[in-house]
């Protein structure tokens, strides 16, 4: 199975979108496109023991050799973080494909917006496969591409905003959301970097588009200096993001309502609590959590940036950390001279990104063993032309 990002017909730098009737178009057949990508596992891959499953992927490895590299996104089982030749967030990881350039297949076990990114920046020979197409992400589905054209529309036609706005989509959205920003002047941040992104955006705009996490929009807006009364949210059931012209004139953010339904889990209660239990103890969580949160925590920051603030801190030190479970009981794993729990007693994984199974890895490397490329993602060339200047642009902020 292969599924294309559909180009519109023409994408014109420079010109309107909202006018631009064939980008709609893309916009429609990328979304009908995404919504169709169903993995089925064929059936003498289900209920395959743990041992066998083992087995058979360590033999595709050997016999595909350099020719195949497994990337693993933090938040992935350890049952498939094993197989990964290399671990990171999504931005270090799709920057990996371009440093093996030797691979020509790339499996990207994580979620479907980072396999699109990778494809958008490894090399033309380079095949990138995501295991279950049905590993999307709950946020960046929060922004469809049509609504957001909706909304560029509906802002260009309100007079002192005309003109005026930029767009930047987090790393968490659709390859055509990210075309879109390329187009319309606009570029992509991740969490690591979101502040160096949107000084870069209102050192040219006056106000900016952030899509699709209202929460990392409003916490880098806060550190930036800005109040939450310079931000709004654009909620793309209202008419106008349900607020005012007035309102869309002051403030200088506009927020895309959109959220992680992993982050949104954790409470200013549970930070509360961490610190009775554990007086001394560091309380970190990603900024896709709530402002409340993040303003009650000690540190925010990236998946990368927890790491290593839990790698580099002294033995004996005590982290309650605010992110995807998965990730943090790998770092207690990794560290027990410290103490590391997740904030959330009771969190449950990233939904999606648990929809990679050592059994999806097992069909699709023998798939390539036999010289069958299941379940590739593959960008259209001019959407991947127009994303991969969005990405170029945030690589030159950072
Ligand atoms: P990273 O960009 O840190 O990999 O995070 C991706 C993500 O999905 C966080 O929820
Ligand atoms: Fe998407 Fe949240 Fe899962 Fe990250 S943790 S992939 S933002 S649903």
């Amino acid at each position: 199975m292969t599924t294309t990002t559909m180009a519109p017909e023409k994408l014109t730098p420079g010109k309107g979108c909202d006018a631009d009737r064939s980008l709609a178009d893309l916009l429609i057949r990328t979304e009908m496109g995404t919504k169709s990508q169903v993995s089925h596992l064929p059936k003498r891959y289900m209920g395959l023991e743990a041992t066998e499953l083992d087995e058979r992927i360590e033999a595709a490895r050997k016999t595909l050799g350099d020719r195949l590299v497994i990337l693993g996104h933090h938040y992935q089982r350890d049952e498939i973080i094993q197989y990964a030749d290399l671990r990171g967030d999504s931005f270090k990881l799709a920057k990996a494909a371009a440093a093996r350039p030797e691979a020509e297949f790339i499996v990207f076990c994580g979620v479907h917006f980072m396999a699109e990114s990778t494809d958008i920046l490894s090399a033309e020979h380079q095949t990138t496969i995501l295991p279950n197409m049905s590993a999307g992400c709950s946020m960046a589905d929060m922004a469809s591409t049509e609504d957001v054209l909706q909304c560029w529309d509906d802002l260009q036609g309100v007079e002192g905003v005309a003109g005026k706005v930029m767009p930047a989509t987090y790393m968490n959205s659709t390859a055509a959301l990210k075309a879109f920003c390329g187009i319309n002047g606009g570029l992509v941040c991740t969490s690591s970097n979101a502040q160096a992104v949107i000084r870069w955006a209102l050192d040219r705009r006056e106000k900016v588009l952030f899509f699709p996490d209202q929460h990392l929009g409003r916490n880098t807006a806060r550190k930036m200096g800005y109040s939450v009364d310079d931000t709004l949210v654009w909620d793309p059931f209202q008419p106008l993001g349900g607020n005012s012209e007035d309102d869309l004139r002051r403030a200088t953010f506009i927020l895309w309502k959109g959220h992680c339904s992993v982050h949104k889990r954790f409470t200013v209660e549970q930070v509360r609590q961490a610190r009775e239990r554990h007086p001394g103890i560091n309380v970190m969580v990603h900024p896709e959590c709530t402002m409340e949160v993040v303003d009650e925590a000690d540190y925010d920051g990236s998946t990368e940036q927890i790491i290593k603030s839990v790698s580099e801190a002294p033995p004996g030190s005590k982290w309650a950390i605010g992110t995807e479970i998965n990730l943090v009981n790998r770092l207690a794993h990794e560290h027990p001279d410290k103490l590391v729990y997740c904030l959330d007693p009771v969190i449950c994984p990233c939904a999606t990104m648990y929809r990679i199974h050592p059994a999806y890895l097992a069909w699709v490397l023998e798939g390539l063993v036999e010289g069958n490329v299941v379940n590739q993602i593959k960008v259209d060339d001019e959407v991947a032309h127009w994303a991969r200047v969005a990405l170029e642009r945030m690589l030159a902020t950072t």
